[in-house]
């Protein structure tokens, strides 16, 4: 019964047209492999059959492995088991692409003789985004199909390609508007009537390239992604095809890809995969609700968040308004647009027909007047409560009844902002991320009168701007500046205490992050922080004596570090040092030794326990969704999952205990554990316990 619903065989003319129906995707199951296997087998038995088409329904041909089966038992018939199948069969196969082939499915259509995609189509080799290799023939046959270089870069990048550039690699055969079904059944009748079956992929080494060319491109890609271990056993496994017979290098890459699958760092990958697509069904709002629409927008403020999110609404082929109060700050705002596009022109990444099709999608206007048609309006004005009411109160009576309206703040209580109007139902927070038109992360702010078509109208929108969009609660900060506030309010402490910064930056940079706190601290500006602190009433004495002291950032050539010549690589300056230590004397703070360990686990440890409480406040709805917030939203590095999935691989105990104890060492009493972190550590349980239990 299942076989059937998995796969149907139907008979076109003594072609056996084998039908995937594995939906959402068309993964490759178990079953589904069994079935595949089983019916190449009964084709082949068949007399009255000469040719095999493999085709698939849905919205994808497939999608790939299962990868809900990974770490667990290997169940047989394994893929490559599949295309042993298919390559010992005597009759000719031909493959009708009709939606995405990635991964394991463009692997099966490499098993064929020939390919016919519908124009448009993806195909790829993925597999690397989740740290492991393509495990069923993809290093081995493309590189024959396509050459050594060219299949190494598609594998070792996980990029797809469309339809189109597949043709013109030879990759596919041919490209059709359409359902490919017809042109595969024309092929596969053809290549039928020509006898037997043309010599298989497996057995031709012509189109394999010149070897320095592969050793090249070898090398370019190894540079390139250095902590992701699938890109060199990718690199190993593509140049056995020069080495090895076909058989051997199968079985070679196979106990590669076995090996790779129970790396920490690939389940890690995984744990991403999974977490980010359930991010995408925010928690208490049915699949039903559906999202308004929205044709039109307006942003009201053209500083540098408005700017940037005009920019990713224009990118994504949405109309928007940038408004401003005065006529001289529209001026600006619209210039510095005009200014970035011209970039991405200049270096090439943006062809200059799209730069004035994105560009006329933008326009201008003074005075909140120019909101009146939005269907959703957008505010980033100044991060001032008391100006975001005033303008929300007049939107109420400008915007037209249904619009959503949005706010982008950072820290305000969006509740205050939405009670300025008559219409809460309406309101909501959408977060974006410096700069916001490259930044992936849109954290979407649920108040306590959003209803849930709005919400899902941001939602929706946010993946219409191929954001990453993340459902969180009202707080100060939401989820990701709360959680980096921690970690900021440490990093100042590690100096006091004894450590410099380039040794705090060197510890995340360890631990895999891009940039450490001090380095980010200068490219943003030093500024920014000083002016919230001292409108709250906080401190942070380094930071507070480097910015009184005139040292803002790379902009004033000075921070943290000295960059001298103007460029945006710092070094260590021995004034920051003597500024550093004279804080921690003139504060009575004695100076000690501190380690990386330690530095490292002050500024990651604290930020698992916010997420913790974060988690049991309701204002995330799960660990994967505070691990989505920091990989897309403060590039945390994809092979540790997250924070809370790091914290969960530490356990909760262990960070509860050493949190406690660098309490103790440092004095520092917001070291102390949470009361839900102490929870979880006392009974043994890891942090999606927490999940929901606010609510
Ligand atoms: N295995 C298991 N589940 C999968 C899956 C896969 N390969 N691909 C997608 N899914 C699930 C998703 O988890 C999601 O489930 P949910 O509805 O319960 O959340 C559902 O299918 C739909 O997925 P998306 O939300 O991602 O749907 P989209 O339409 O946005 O995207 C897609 C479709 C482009 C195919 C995207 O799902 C994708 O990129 N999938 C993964 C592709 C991949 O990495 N393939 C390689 C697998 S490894 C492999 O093949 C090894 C081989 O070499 C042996
Ligand atoms: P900004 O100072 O660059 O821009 C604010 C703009 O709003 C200015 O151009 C100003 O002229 C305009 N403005 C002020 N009052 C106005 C009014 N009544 N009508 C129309 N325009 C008005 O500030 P930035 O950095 O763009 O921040 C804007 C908002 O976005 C703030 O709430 C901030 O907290 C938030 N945010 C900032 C991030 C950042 O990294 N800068 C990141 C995420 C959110």
């Amino acid at each position: 019964m299942e076989e059937r619903a998995l796969l149907s065989v139907t008979v076109e003319d003594r072609v056996a047209v084998l039908r995937i129906a594995n939906p959402p995707v068309n993964a490759l199951s178990a079953a589904l492999r069994a079935a595949l296997r089983d019916a190449v087998a009964q084709a082949v038995a068949d007399q009255g059959i000469q040719a095999i088409v493999l085709a698939a329904s849905g919205r994808t041909f497939v999608a790939g492995a299962d990868i809900s089966e990974f770490g667990k038992p290997p169940i047989s018939p394994s893929l490559p088991d599949v295309l042993v199948a298919m390559d010992e069969c005597p009759k000719p196969l031909v493959a009708a692409i009709s939606g995405a082939a990635l991964g394991g499915g463009l692997e099966l259509a490499l098993g064929c003789d020939a390919r016919v995609a519908s124009s448009g189509v993806k195909l790829g080799l993925p597999e690397v985004k989740l740290g492991i290799l393509p495990g069923a023939g993809g290093t081995q046959r493309l590189p024959r199909l396509i050459g050594a270089a060219a299949a190494l870069e598609m594998a070792a990048s996980g990029e797809p390609v469309t339809a189109e550039t597949a043709l013109s690699l030879g990759i596919v055969d041919e490209v059709v508007a359409g359902d490919p079904l017809p042109a595969a059944l024309r092929r596969a009748r053809a290549l039928a009537e020509g006898g037997q079956r043309p010599q298989r992929l497996r057995d031709g080494r012509e189109r394999l390239g010149p070897r320095d060319a592969f050793e090249a491109a070898a090398a370019k890609v190894l540079r390139r992604a250095p902590d992701n271990p699938a890109v060199a056993s990718i690199v190993e496994s593509v140049r056995s095809a020069y080495d090895l017979p076909f058989d051997e290098a199968m079985s070679q890459t196979r106990a590669m890809f076995l090996r790779l699958v129970q790396d920490d760092r690939s389940k890690a990958l995984r744990h991403v995969f999974f977490a980010e697509r359930a991010a995408q069904q925010p928690a208490g709002l049915s699949r039903e609700v559906r999202g308004r629409a929205v044709s039109h927008v307006a942003v009201i403020g053209a500083g540098t968040m408005g700017g940037g999110i005009a920019m990713s609404f224009a990118n994504a082929g949405i109309p928007v308004t940038l408004i401003e109060a005065e006529p001289e700050a529209l001026e600006r705002g619209l210039q510095r647009i005009a200014q970035n596009y011209a970039t991405s022109v200049q270096r090439g990444s943006l062809a200059a027909e799209e730069r004035d099709r994105r560009l006329a999608r933008i326009g201008g206007g003074v005075g909140l007047e120019n909101a009146a048609g939005a269907d959703l309006v957008v505010e980033a004005v100044f991060e001032d409560l008391a100006l975001k009411q005033k303008l929300f109160a007049q939107l109420d009576g400008i915007a037209r009844p249904g619009a959503v309206l949005a706010t982008n703040t950072s820290y305000l209580d969006v509740d205050a902002i939405a009670g300025a109007t008559r219409r809460p139902d309406d309101v909501l927070g959408m977060h974006f991320f410096s700069p916001a038109n490259v930044m992936k992360l849109l954290e979407v702010v649920r108040g306590a009168g959003t209803s849930p078509e709005t919400l899902a109208t941001a939602v929706e929108l946010g993946r219409r701007l191929g954001k990453v969009p993340v459902v969180v609660g009202v707080c100060h900060g939401f989820v990701g500046n709360r959680m980096l506030a921690r970690r900021t309010a440490q990093a100042e402490r590690l100096l006091l205490e004894g450590a410099l910064p380039e040794q705090v930056d060197a510890a995340l940079v360890a631990f895999g992050f891009r940039m450490g706190p001090f380095a980010m601290a200068d490219l943003a500006g030093l500024d920014i922080g000083w002016r919230i602190r001292k409108a709250t009433g906080k401190t942070a004495p380094v930071a507070d004596a480097l910015c009184e002291a005139g040292r803002l950032g790379q902009k004033t050539g000075k921070g943290y570090y000295d960059y001298g010549g103007g460029g945006r690589q710092g070094v260590p300056d021995p004034a920051v040092r003597d500024l550093i230590e004279a804080t921690s004397a003139r504060l009575g703070i004695a100076r000690r030794a501190i380690g990386q360990e330690e530095v490292t686990e002050r500024l990651i440890l604290p930020m698992i326990d916010e997420g913790a409480r974060i988690l049991e406040e309701g204002i995330a709805a799960r660990p994967g969704d505070v691990d989505v917030v920091w990989l897309h939203g403060y590039n945390w590095p994809a092979w540790r999952g997250g924070p809370m999935y790091h914290g969960s691989r530490l356990g909760p105990a262990y960070v509860a205990q050493r949190l406690e104890a660098y309490a103790g060492q440092s004095g520092d009493p917001s070291l102390h554990p949470s009361a839900a972190l102490r929870r979880l550590a006392r009974e043994g349980r890891d942090f999606d316990a927490l999940s929901g239990t606010a609510r």
